[in-house]
């Protein structure tokens, strides 16, 4: 392993550049490897064996291509296989849950809301979690199916995305939740939106920066931080149609980046 390789990430599209943004931000030498598994998108109706047959592909993809860290930048691919995939590959893997913790400990009505896919939220690391974390807080769950996708679309101020916002948070704020946690790494994109939605009085929790801050002191643990201080490189691939997503780069990310068909 070189320290000049980089870190890898993969979602099934857009959501886990959020993710992709804080490391950026905290890692400005290191290498980013970003993989959008588009042709099977969305994950949140996948079944834990498909998904964990794509976690092996495009894991070896990024290792193949100089991967030092693979972070599986998905709330779905996470909870439904990520033991299975680090038991299988002994580059260090970092996966995204729904911040369950957080949310539970900054409570004070002890009523929290998940906004995460379907799989997700049915999930035995998802029961775990709440097992875990959730003692004496409720937590009132909603599925979102179709939003990951509408916010590939990157139409976030649609009517469509409002009405679909609305739709899933009005009965999380009827259960009168005063915390939200974004379950998916695609709602990140529009946290501005669910906040706006939910009201001054809800507090909206992602997980972004502490598995940023995860991948800083796994590669610092580990011996792996770039030693270089230059400004890393941004290489992106997709196995979906490549001009939707250089838009969807130059949009989220900005213009002039490595952008490549899988
Ligand atoms: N962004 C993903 C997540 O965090 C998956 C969304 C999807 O493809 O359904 O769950």
């Amino acid at each position: 392993m070189t320290n000049s390789s980089g870190i890898g990430l993969f979602d099934s599209g857009i959501g886990g550049l959020s993710i992709a943004r804080k490391v950026r931000e905290l890692l400005p030498s290191e290498n980013i490897l970003y993989v959008a598994d588009s042709l099977h998108a969305p994950y949140g109706d996948k079944a834990d064996s498909f998904l964990l047959a794509r976690m092996r592909a495009i894991t070896e993809f990024l290792v193949s291509h100089g991967a030092k860290v693979v972070v599986v930048a998905c709330n779905t691919a996470t909870t439904s296989a990520i033991a299975e995939l680090r038991s299988q590959y002994s580059v260090p893997i970092i996966g995204v849950e729904p911040g369950i913790k957080p949310a539970a400990l900054r409570s004070r009505t002890g009523v929290i809301g998940v906004l995460a896919t379907p799989r997700t939220l049915e999930t035995n690391a998802f029961f775990s979690l709440a097992e875990r974390y959730a003692s004496g807080v409720k937590i009132e769950v909603q599925s979102c199916p179709d939003l990951a996708a509408q916010i590939e679309s990157l139409s976030f101020d649609s009517d469509r995305t409002i009405a679909l916002l609305k739709r899933y948070i009005s009965p999380l704020l009827e259960k009168r939740v005063d915390t939200i946690i974004l379950g998916c790494t695609h709602y990140n994109h529009v946290s501005h939106l669910i906040a706006e939605l939910a009201g001054p009085d809800v507090a909206i929790v992602n997980t972004a920066t502490a598995v940023a801050n995860e991948v800083v002191r796994r590669l610092t643990t580990e011996g792996l931080l770039a030693v270089n201080n230059g400004v890393g490189s941004d290489d992106f691939w997709t196995n979906g149609a490549l001009d939707v997503y250089r838009n969807q780069i130059e949009q989220l990310w900005g213009q002039g980046k490595n952008i490549f068909q899988l």
